[in-house]
Formats: structure tokens, sequence, C-alpha cells
């Protein structure tokens, strides 16, 4: 049995679950007639052996409990905004969802982390008809959602793919060059909000 214990599939069905209700939040949107919170979401569980190999970097020791309460990532669902003032209105929702509670919350918009690296991440408490390691049923589950504009995700893709190429000729220049991109991606985000403003005000 992998590190999730018997909780592997609760997890795919819990990650299903809180996209549909992500999505339904998106249909409220449009219902009355706002734009949609958001141009697409992305969910994943994490591989059994990635959280492995999360726990022994944290020193957590190698158990279900570990994997599922003291790491809160074991679900992730990535939201991709339009616009950045989209990122607001989705943790307003969010904030006000009766089937969730946030339980942490980190803004790498207001300050991004040195290497460019921009999003807002939540930890969500979920609320599911599954017994939780602690017994309950329902049970409570963590979720990890990202949200970040397109072009932040871009962003944040290219820096993935870059880190774990471990071979690289000048990684100081590279890391230069990904910081200047991150930052000018920052400021057309910033532009793209003031041009849809200007465009609402018509
Ligand atoms: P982890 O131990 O990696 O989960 O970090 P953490 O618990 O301190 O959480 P943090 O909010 O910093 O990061 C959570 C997730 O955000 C990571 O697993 C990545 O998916 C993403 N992330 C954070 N920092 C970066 C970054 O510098 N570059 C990219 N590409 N993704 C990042
Ligand atoms: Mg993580």
């Amino acid at each position: 049995m992998s590190i999730y214990g018997p909780y592997e599939e609760t997890l795919n069905e819990i990650l299903l679950d809180v996209e549909d209700r992500i999505k339904q939040l998106n249909r409220r949107e449009l219902d009355k007639h706002q734009p949609k919170l958001y141009e697409h979401l992305i969910g994943r569980v994490k591989t059994p052996s990635s959280m492995e190999e999360k726990c022994q970097r944290k020193n957590y020791p190698l158990t279900t409990e570990s994997a599922l309460r003291r790491c809160r990532d074991a679900v992730g669902i990535r939201i991709v905004c339009n616009f950045i003032s989209d990122i607001d209105r989705c943790l307003d929702v969010l904030r006000n969802a009766e089937w969730c509670s946030v339980v942490k919350e980190k803004d790498y918009i207001t300050k991004s982390k040195p290497n460019g690296y921009r999003s807002y991440h939540l930890i969500l408490d979920v609320v599911e008809n599954y017994r939780d390691i602690g017994g309950n049923n329902p049970g409570h589950f963590f979720v990890e959602i990202q949200l970040r504009t397109i072009a932040m995700d871009s962003w944040a893709s290219l820096e993935h793919e870059i880190k774990y190429k471990h071979h690289v000729k000048n990684p100081e220049r590279i890391g230069r060059e990904l910081k200047r991109c991150a930052d000018q991606l920052a400021s057309c985000d910033i532009q793209m909000e003031t041009i849809r403003q200007l465009i609402r005000e018509d």
C-alpha cells in the first residue's frame, strides 16, 4: 500500500468533488451575468512517490498521517484567471463558500518570491462524506488552491521546467532573466487590468 494507505481512491473522489464545487461557483457568476471567475482550472492528487519525497525532505515520518495532515497538498487545484481582479473575485467566493473554510493564505502576488514567482495560495479545510484519518465521518480534508493569472502560470511552468534541469550552463544568468521576465509579466497583468477597466467605463 502507498503512503496514502486506504485513502488513495478517496483523495481522487475529493479532488473531483471540489473541482465540481468550484465549477459551480463559476456557473453562479455567469448566471448573474458576471464575467467568468477563471479561465480554466487543473487539479491533481500528488503521486505517492512525490508525497514520500516531500515527507522525507521535511523530515516527517513516512506515514499516512504525515501525507494527509502534516502535508496539506495531497489534493491540489490550480485556478488560472484572465485578470488579477478575477483572482480577488475567486478569493471572495471561496472565503464565503459554505462547504469549506480557509485555514491558510499565502500572498505571493503582493510580495513575490525572490525568484519572481507570483501566485496566491490557499489551504482549504473541506468537509466530505468520507471517514477522515481522525475517525470523523463526514471527514475533514485539506486541499491546496493556487490562484494565478495566465501570465503567472506560463512563467511558473517555464521556471519549474528549468529547476529540474540540473546541468544548465549558466544558472545565475537564467535566474536573472527569469526574474526580469516575471517582473515584465507582472507589469503586463497590471496593464491588462487597466485596459479592462477602461473598456468597462465606456
Ligand atoms: P512545498 O513544501 O513545496 O509544498 O512548499 P510550502 O509548503 O512551503 O508551500 P508554498 O506555498 O511555498 O508552495 C506550494 C506550491 O507552490 C509548490 O509545491 C509549487 O507548486 C508552487 N510554488 C511555490 N514556489 C514556487 C516557485 O518558486 N516556482 C514554481 N514554479 N512553483 C512554486
Ligand atoms: Mg506543495
